[in-house]
């Protein structure tokens, strides 16, 4: 098994990218994000607590989406490895998951970090808040709070990637297609 992370601010492309990737190199796309929004659409009593949460642009508890993950990772066969977008978002979250994977065997074997400057990522949610539906898409302040919680709460897991060798920095700015190749000529050395 070999197990990304898919890193990068809100707007970078993490999802549009692990799509395409997933199906690449037969991974499972684990996206907490979209996982907390079908527990919102299905009106679980978890998806009424997070909402209010999730529409200020702030983290939800680090307990709920370990848990999420921990559930997904027991449930899934077959697959080369796992594609983890949005999670671990804080450094508890990642050491949560370093101990998940290594009680099964398995580790973090590469970051990956779409990097893209603040007006682009303002630009690429203002458009999306068009079709997208999505409450943290409305708001330009709530944009604004999730690229503030990104940096002060999520980027510190880059140095800690880093210091492990696991970090691998990828231009995030240009066609979704050339993005794709730059993501996979990476990921071709791990699988
Ligand atoms: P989450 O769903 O993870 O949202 P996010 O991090 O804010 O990121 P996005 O999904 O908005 O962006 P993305 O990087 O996936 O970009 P995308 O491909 O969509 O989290 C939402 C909320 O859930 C959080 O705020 C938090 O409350 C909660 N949450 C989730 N995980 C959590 C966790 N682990 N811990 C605690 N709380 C958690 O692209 C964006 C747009 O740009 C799209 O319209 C796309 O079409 C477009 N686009 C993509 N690539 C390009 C390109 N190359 N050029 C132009 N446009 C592009
Ligand atoms: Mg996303």
């Amino acid at each position: 098994m070999v197990n990304f992370l898919i890193f990068g601010p809100p707007g970078s492309g993490k999802g549009t990218q692990s799509v395409k990737l997933a199906e690449k190199f037969r991974l499972v796309h684990l996206s907490t994000g979209d996982m907390l929004r079908a527990e919102i659409s299905a009106g679980t009593d978890l998806g009424k607590k997070m909402s209010s949460i999730m529409a200020k642009g702030e983290l939800v508890p680090d307990e709920v989406v370990i848990e999420m993950i921990a559930a997904k990772i027991d449930s899934t066969r077959g697959f080369a490895g796992f594609l983890f977008d949005g999670f671990p978002r804080t450094v508890d979250q990642t050491a949560a998951l370093e101990k998940m994977l290594e009680a099964r065997g398995m580790k973090i074997d590469c970051m990956l970090v779409l990097e893209v400057g603040h007006d682009e990522l303002v630009k690429r949610l203002i458009l999306r808040a068009e079709q997208s539906g999505r409450p943290d898409d409305k708001d330009p302040a709530v944009i604004e709070n999730r690229i503030d919680v990104y940096r002060s709460k999520t980027e510190p897991i880059i140095d800690y990637c880093i210091k492990k060798g696991l970090y691998k920095p990828v231009d995030g700015v240009g066609s979704i297609d050339d993005i794709f190749v730059r993501l996979s000529d990476v990921m071709k050395e791990f699988v």
